[in-house]
């Protein structure tokens, strides 16, 4: 077949900062899907669209032209409502565990179709992965049937759905690629239009974790996004969250799994269970069911009974014993005091390095890599006390996941400069 465009005049538009035609965009993202676009073409554009942006119009076609590269998912014939919940990537962010059966168990359906991890941020297969047994990948009749029975799924997006992203995600993250606007919205927003679900709530991060280090751009992502879906008929609001340091205890897969479920047995840390509650809130607001407390759900046990269930509906063991890494290191408080800034990136990169995430393309992550932290901002640590631990299978990792750290934390042995640890993780709401 002749090909309309080449790729390398393609490449050189973006690279000369002009705008996409709407042709070369369906072209580009069709022909990167067939092989015919190769990878180190992609790389370039990427790195262009990176470092010269595209315009609404251009973002709109873009996410059209992923969507179009696969099948669209329909929930309308399930008895309930459907909602979902997407996060921009954070460093201990596993909102999606208890949050998918919480909702669920409030009467929303979850189709969650999660990613791996990309960069420093974790991905929630990844972390599921580590519940012996449990299985990503389900075909959209058995995805169907879980939602119908148990009410809430979390996997893997099916090799039909938006395939032109998942082999972009997967070049981006090993290419320098990942934090452009158009990009991460168009890859989060084509995969949820595809899906089909009714309601969206975007959980758009800020701060050193996140893709977005400023508010004005996280900002900026969140409404590109919100006016993505709006525009295709899912009702979708973003919250804008902190992320300058890290959500909860623990960043890593099977120690961030290991916290999800003491905060679906009513525990967890307050951070984490602020935040699952105002996600679910606006899930189900979202969603028409604006009166229900989903507080009531964690509290009485309704949230762990669906999750245990949805666990083991895609063949995981909930009563199973989490991997442990074979290896750790406990890093020491230099001195005493309080401990007025947790770096969520140095923390991010560290877990990275320790295995928890992959540095080449489809390379195995490992189960019980990650970090578990002793003390958050605004905590008192004293002098020799343990910070936090590190945890990986192979020892010579330690080293770089050690230098990740070097900064990333100040610890003020004068009282008076403490972090607000009362303030409120969610900055705004946008939609
Ligand atoms: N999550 C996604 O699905 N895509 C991105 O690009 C970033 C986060």
């Amino acid at each position: 077949m002749t090909e309309p465009f080449d790729a390398p005049d393609v490449i050189a538009t973006k690279r000369d900062r002009k705008r996409l035609s709407d042709e070369q965009i369906d072209w580009v993202v069709d022909a990167y899907t067939r092989d015919v676009v190769a990878p180190e073409q992609m790389s370039a554009l990427a790195m262009a669209i990176l470092l010269n942006g595209m315009d609404r119009d251009e973002i709109a076609r873009w996410t059209d032209a992923m969507i179009a590269s696969g099948e669209r998912m329909d929930f309308s014939g399930l008895s309930r409502p459907t909602a979902d919940k997407h996060s921009t990537g954070g460093v201990g962010d596993k909102i999606t565990l208890p949050l998918a059966p919480l909702v669920a168990a409030c009467g929303v359906a979850v189709p969650q179709l999660s990613g791996r991890g990309l960069g420093h941020t974790g991905g929630t297969l990844d972390k599921l992965e580590s519940i012996p047994g449990w299985n990503a990948s389900l075909s959209n009749e058995a995805m169907m049937a879980q939602l119908d029975d148990v009410g809430a799924v979390i996997c893997a997006a099916g090799s039909g759905l938006a395939p032109a992203d998942k082999k972009l995600y997967a070049l981006r993250d090993v290419t320098g690629t990942v934090e452009a606007i158009p990009l991460i919205a168009s890859s989060i927003m084509s995969k949820k239009i595809a899906e089909g679900t009714g309601a969206l709530v975007l959980d758009a991060k800020v701060g050193s974790g996140a893709f977005m280090k400023s508010e004005a751009d996280a900002r900026e992502l969140a409404e590109t996004m919100v006016a993505l879906g709006t525009d295709a008929g899912v009702t979708t609001v973003a919250l804008l969250t902190d992320m300058s340091t890290p959500l909860g205890l623990t960043a890593g897969n099977a120690v961030e799994v290991a916290e999800s479920v003491e905060v679906l047995a009513g525990g967890g840390p307050a951070d984490v269970v602020e935040l699952t509650l105002a996600l679910a809130r606006e899930m189900l607001a979202a969603a028409g069911k604006p009166d229900i407390d989903p507080a009531e759900a964690l509290a009485d046990g309704r949230a762990m009974d669906v999750w245990r269930r949805m666990i083991a509906a895609q063949g995981g063991d909930p009563d199973a014993a989490l991997p442990q890494a074979k290896e750790s290191h406990v890093v020491i408080a230099p001195t005493g005091g309080t401990l007025t800034r947790l770096d969520a990136l140095g923390v991010g990169v560290a877990a990275w390095r320790l295995g928890a995430g992959r540095s080449r393309p489809g390379e195995q992550v490992q189960a019980g890599a990650g970090v578990v932290l002793n003390a958050k901002p605004g905590d008192t640590v004293s002098d020799g006390a343990a910070l936090m631990t590190l945890h990986t299978d192979e020892p010579e990792r330690f080293e770089r996941a050690l230098a990740a750290l070097d900064g990333a934390y100040d610890i003020d042995a004068e009282p008076g400069s403490v972090p607000d640890g009362s303030a409120s993780i969610v900055l705004d709401r946008i939609g």
